[in-house]
């Protein structure tokens, strides 16, 4: 393995990272958490099998990676954004990551001290937060999305998108759509790759609680909706059919009083129900249709499509949204809501009839959906999720392959003490077949301390890594991901 000179080297303090207070030894800053402090470009890797010469195009994957210890408490969202990437050309692969220089991360870097204080300190005295006041560091560390030719990260809690070029990571700046975008953008807009739209949400905790929007395929914001909602929400995701776009109304609330108090805190109110707006695409507040189903949480969309008078919509539903600590820690409560405890769940909203049905798809902790990103708001019969280890943090153990139609699963386990990523379907050259590619995943191997890159034949995950590229730098376990194909890197070139 030749490792390549580390370029952009930025110096750091390594002792005073992982400085946390005293009693709150943190696990988000730790082994396979914890924040690698070096910028590189790593070519020649080393590769145990071979890589597919079918296989080119771009894995990016978005995660939280603090620069600066922050006074207080650390919670693992808090970190700024970095982008781990792997290019993959013609059976061979190059590692580069980068930060996200958000406005934020800019200001830290000249200060050379944290400027924020973390989620779970009192933001007074924070420099500037988001669009709707809320005064946390927006550290574009969520999503990735590939949107006309650049890498667009994103925040979860409604930021500014940043602007990337998808080849060499740099950050190009903030994404205003040309100056046409006013206001935040949540963290998984949905792209429709046939019509080259992207559909996107802000929220906030003043009326309008939730406005809509379409950027087009020129990039300019091209409709805009304020959705009425009879509070406060917290959405995390969206879906868009081929007519359609579907918003949620769940009963995940955001604690008034203690947001007068200045604090961010959230609760499950039992009492509601979930609602889900489903609208024509380009309509408005009054041509929503509202369906009723049991209260529940969902952070992510498997996909959703039209189905003759219905709806259909598959989720990763949260079985427990309540988040009791069950462990004794000094952060428990931290850790209890950053335990993840999903299923697959389907609705039906029938458009004829007004009712929702719902039910599960599978009762396994599975989280992180991907499918073929061309089939987004078309009906799909292949879905892929991460298996959510029985750990006490945030750890995923293994590769799910849902069969929608026939209900087959497939299974692939890292291995013990092997922890992946959210893996995104890359389409094999000229596949047609819509399981025709591969799953691609940062594996961290704990046991050995080394980081790789796995390889999967996405119709068959039983079958084990069709290669392992390993690599010279930790990539800590993170959020979110996406594939470019090469073409599309072609059309943005
Ligand atoms: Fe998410």
């Amino acid at each position: 393995m030749t490792k390549v000179p580390q370029i952009n080297r930025i110096q750091r303090d390594h002792s005073a990272e992982r400085a946390v207070p005293e009693g709150e030894e943190n696990p988000y800053l730790l082994g396979v958490y914890a924040p690698v402090g070096t910028e590189i470009d790593a070519d020649d890797l080393e590769v145990i099998g071979e890589i597919p010469r079918d296989l080119n195009g771009v894995y990016l994957r978005n995660g939280p990676n603090r620069r600066f210890a922050a006074p207080g408490r650390y919670h693992w969202f808090d970190g700024d954004g970095m982008i781990h990437g792997l290019h993959f050309e013609n059976g061979r692969a190059r590692y580069m990551n980068r930060w996200v220089r958000t406005a934020a991360f800019d200001a830290e870097t000249a200060a050379g001290h944290a400027l924020w204080s973390g989620v779970m300190e009192d933001p007074k005295g924070n420099p500037f937060g988001n669009g709707h006041g809320l005064g946390i560091k927006d550290s574009a560390n969520t999503d990735v999305v590939f949107f006309n030719g650049r890498v667009l990260p994103t925040w979860y809690l409604c930021g500014t998108p940043m602007s990337l070029d998808p080849l060499s990571l740099r950050t190009i700046g903030a994404e205003t759509f040309l100056g046409t975008l006013a206001g935040d953008f949540m963290a998984h807009p949905k792209v429709d790759e046939a019509t080259g739209e992207l559909f996107w949400f802000d929220y906030g905790p003043e009326p309008p609680y939730l406005r809509y929007g379409i950027v087009g395929p020129a990039g300019v914001v091209e409709h805009v909706a304020e959705i009425d909602l009879p509070a406060p929400r917290l959405p995390h995701d969206m879906a868009i059919t081929e007519n359609h776009a579907i918003l949620m109304d769940l009963p995940l609330v955001q604690d008034q009083e203690a947001r007068r108090q200045g604090r961010y805190r959230i609760h499950f109110d039992r009492e509601l129900p979930s609602r889900f707006a489903v609208l024509p695409r380009r309509g408005d507040n009054s041509s929503v249709r509202w369906f009723e189903a049991r209260p529940g949480y969902i952070y992510h969309v498997v996909n959703a499509w039209e189905e003759g008078h219905e709806i259909v919509m598959d989720v990763c539903r949260v079985k427990d949204p309540q988040h009791q600590p069950r462990i004794s820690h000094p952060l428990a409560r931290m850790l209890a809501y950053l335990r993840l405890d999903a299923q697959l769940w389907r609705y039906r909203f029938d458009l004829r009839t007004g009712t929702t049905t719902e039910g599960p798809r599978d009762d396994d902790n599975t989280e992180f959906p991907m499918i073929d990103s061309r089939v987004t708001g078309r009906r799909n019969r292949f879905g892929y999720a991460v298996h959510i280890a029985r750990e006490d943090t945030l750890l995923f153990d293994g590769l799910v392959r849902y069969d929608l139609h026939t209900g087959e699963r497939q299974d692939h386990r890292f291995g013990p003490g092997r922890w992946g990523s959210e893996a995104p379907f890359a389409p094999r050259d000229g596949g047609t077949a819509e399981d025709d590619g591969y799953l691609v995943s940062f594996v961290h191997d704990e046991r050995e301390d080394r980081s790789e890159v796995v390889v999967l034949d996405a119709a068959d995950l039983g079958a084990g890594p069709v290669c392992r590229i390993l690599l010279p730098q930790r990539v800590p376990t993170g959020f979110h991901s996406c594939w470019i194909r090469a073409e599309q890197l072609e059309q943005a070139r």
